[in-house]
């Protein structure tokens, strides 16, 4: 794990925006993982600029969204699908057959979950994963206790999931249970790059970045990823005990 540090969430959003429009370059048939969300909102919008300003050939590439609410239809706002179906997919007028995201709605769930570990499996593993980190620090809907061996799956949501999640919806809404990429294929993932900006994920980063190695607290994850970046800005590296 490495750590990387920016002035603030412009800097933060425009390096990784630029690393993914790099890798698509290199590789345009790249796989690309992402968490939707606050965080990686300003770094999507960078992305599919760059992408269309610079002409970058992305119709190759392969996207898959990291996670969902289960129960929600595509057309909530709040839901992961429309946040990419509206920043991403429709922007980049990705072909169906490029992205693939968890139907939320469907009545068998554990096929959703074997079908996302196909698609992964027979490209040979997620080339880029950029995800957030919960007030709980979960990794998509990887929450606290969640095994490091997990492939895709459906959990029950914690209680801090459930009412900081309320922030995404016009309306209170029941958050149960998420669908969500596992553990097993961010360890996998070629490069992986959690991202945080803001003080209230200040001591969530502390506890990533020096706590102990523990499923307890999933980002802790990032402490055993060879190619994982932990990018934050000031804020959110203000307690941090020493200079990393
Ligand atoms: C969303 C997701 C979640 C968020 C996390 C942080 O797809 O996977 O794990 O990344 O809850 O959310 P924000 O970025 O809104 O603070």
């Amino acid at each position: 794990m490495k750590l990387k540090r920016f002035k603030n969430y412009q800097e933060l959003s425009g390096f990784a925006a630029t690393d993914i429009s790099d890798a698509i370059k290199n590789k345009p048939s790249l796989v690309l993982c992402l968490a939707s969300g606050d965080t990686p909102k300003l770094t999507v919008e960078l992305l599919v600029k760059k992408l269309i300003e610079e002409k970058v050939d992305h119709s190759k590439i392969t996207f898959i969204g990291l996670d969902e609410w289960v129960g929600l239809p595509p057309t909530n706002t709040g839901s992961c699908h429309y946040f990419f179906q509206n920043k991403l997919i429709e922007p980049l007028q990705l072909k169906s057959s490029q992205y693939f995201l968890f139907d939320a709605l469907a009545g068998d769930l554990k096929n959703e979950c074997v079908k996302m570990d196909k698609v992964i499996d027979e490209r040979k593993g997620i080339d880029i994963m950029l995800v957030g980190i919960g007030m709980n620090g979960h990794i998509g809907f990887n929450e606290p206790g969640s095994s490091f061996d997990n492939l895709s799956h459906v959990i029950g949501l914690d209680e801090i999931t459930k009412s900081v999640g309320q922030k995404y919806f016009n309306e209170q809404v029941e958050l149960e249970k998420g669908i969500t990429i596992g553990f097993k294929h961010l360890l996998n993932a070629k490069k992986v790059f959690l991202m945080a900006n803001g003080s209230k994920k200040a001591e969530v980063i502390r506890t990533t970045v020096e706590g102990p190695l523990t499923e307890d607290f999933p980002a802790s994850i990032m402490q055993r990823h060879e190619n994982g970046f932990v990018l934050i800005d000031d804020e959110a590296a203000s307690l941090l005990s020493k200079l990393h």
